[in-house]
């Protein structure tokens, strides 16, 4: 036997021996050959063709179909991710927006208020991963009235071996063997769905539609209107696009695949390099995900017990070091995939285009920023409301801003109001006072510690 085939032996052994589902064992034992054959999973250009779709803005939905569908959908937030990119060890939706709330908080309220609103049972399930699963748990134990009776408020992700770069064996870390494991990307939401009886448990207390999205997106509200829109069109399987920006030209786009007509989620990572312009052309490919994603809870149901619970998606891998915090510890894979990746198993699949408010997705500390101005208003449904004319681009010192504690300790007081801001840039290590403002487009730099005094008006060219 090669080593890596004793690799993936060992990796499973340890599995067993942690007790995670026999599913999503077969599921990594997949993944883990297609990695061990060097699957790239590349979508070549000339395979695919631009995709088109309706918009939200114009599909006529009745009240009595979104009233009707919002009480058979069931929310779940993905939420196994520990911000690793904000240097967070734990789920980003802890962090504070405002007031004192959560995203948690936040999620929570809105769903709370939908059921209200719509006399409707909502379900709010939270997808947690062994990392994020503790402290979510104590954030959300305010709200009594969260947990749905007969349902739970959360389920966990499985989790599998980081792998190491060389020889891909299961990586050994006694000194935190916690840092051994990781969530298998939100991919692993249908094998966990299926594993922990979830999906049939939802099916039997008559619920037809699943809504799920990402804990750090705040847009990505319950919409009835939407549910709606999902249920009238009997699609299985569904995703909220939006039109890409020049941000998110190097990012993943839909497309239709020629072979068989079936949409698809072009990624980066799948994308060769003399496709890469054809990629970056955002007036040839011009949605990207949101990954708000709706599916019917048979359809998904069925679809698994036809695959054996492996829906096959494309693999993503994912390199890391195996301590966040030491760039020199040993470098791991990490065997991930990703939910929306799963349109292309669904023949009859949609797509459907909505606006930036249901897209406010945190991803870096410079998002974070916006978030906490005054760019968005909270209503009373909880929901954010965009109240500035424009979002500004905002480019935080990554050696200064890029992880949320040294983030934190430079906006003492709060974010800058940035509700007037086209552009704020910041270069250096720059310490905020209380209430200042940005008008126009903004740029900071110098040496040193430095620090906008309480009060100032910062004004450049609009
Ligand atoms: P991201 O990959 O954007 O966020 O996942 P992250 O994992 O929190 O951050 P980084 O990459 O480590 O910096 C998008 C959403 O998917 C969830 C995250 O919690 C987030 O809401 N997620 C991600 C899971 O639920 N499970 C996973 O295995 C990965």
């Amino acid at each position: 036997m090669g080593g890596r085939r004793s690799g993936l032996d060992k990796a499973r052994a340890k599995m067993v021996e942690a007790g995670v589902d026999p599913v999503a064992v077969e599921t990594f034992a997949h993944y883990y050959r297609l990695l061990e054959h060097g699957e790239t999973g590349l979508i070549p250009e000339s395979t695919i063709e631009p995709v088109d779709m309706e918009s939200l803005a114009d599909v006529e939905v009745a009240d009595d179909v979104a009233a009707d569908a919002i009480r058979k959908t069931v929310a779940i937030k993905l939420n196994g991710g520990l911000g690793t990119s904000m240097g967070m060890e734990r789920a980003k939706s802890l962090l504070c927006v405002r007031r004192g709330l959560s995203f948690l908080d936040i999620i929570a309220r809105q769903a709370l208020h939908l059921r209200k609103e719509y006399d409707a049972p909502l379900p709010l399930i939270v997808m947690n991963s062994f990392r994020t699963s503790a402290d979510t748990l104590h954030a959300l134990a305010r709200y009594e009235d969260l947990e749905v009776p007969g349902l739970p408020l959360e389920f966990l992700q499985n989790k599998e071996p980081r792998l190491l770069l060389d020889g891909l064996l299961p990586v050994e870390w006694p000194k935190d063997p916690e840092l051994e494991w990781c969530p298998p990307g939100h991919g692993d939401i249908y094998t966990a769905l299926r594993g922990t009886g979830l999906l049939d448990l939802l099916i039997e207390q008559g619920y037809r539609y699943a809504f799920v999205s990402n804990s750090d997106n705040l847009g990505a509200v319950p919409a009835p209107r939407v549910a709606g829109w999902f249920a009238a069109s009997g699609a299985p399987f569904a995703i909220e696009a939006v039109r890409r920006t020049a941000s998110d030209r190097k990012g993943g786009h839909f497309a239709r695949r020629k072979a068989d007509g079936r949409i698809v989620l072009r990624e980066t990572a799948q994308t060769a390099k003399e496709d890469l312009a054809a990629l970056a052309d955002l007036d040839r490919h011009r949605f990207t995900s949101t990954n708000n994603l709706w599916f019917d809870l048979h359809a998904m149901k069925q679809k698994l017990d036809e695959r054996d619970g492996i829906l096959g998606l494309p693999l993503i891998r994912n390199e890391k070091t195996v301590d966040p915090a030491d760039p020199a510890s040993p470098k791991v894979v990490q065997v991930e995939t990703a939910m929306g990746a799963a349109i292309e198993v669904f023949e009859g699949a949609r797509l459907i285009e909505v606006g930036r408010d249901r897209f406010i997705p945190v991803k870096t500390t410079n998002d974070l920023l916006v978030l906490r101005s005054d760019v968005y208003a909270i209503g009373d449904d909880f929901a954010l409301t965009q109240v500035a004319s424009d979002v500004p681009f905002v480019d935080l010192d990554p050696a200064h801003f890029k992880v949320v504690g040294e983030f934190d300790k430079r906006f003492p007081e709060g974010a800058p109001s940035l509700a007037r801001a086209s552009a704020l840039t910041v270069n250096g290590d720059w310490t905020f006072g209380h209430g200042v403002q940005v008008v126009g487009a903004v740029e900071l730099s110098g040496k040193g510690a430095q620090r906008v005094p309480e009060g100032e008006v910062l004004s450049g060219d609009a």
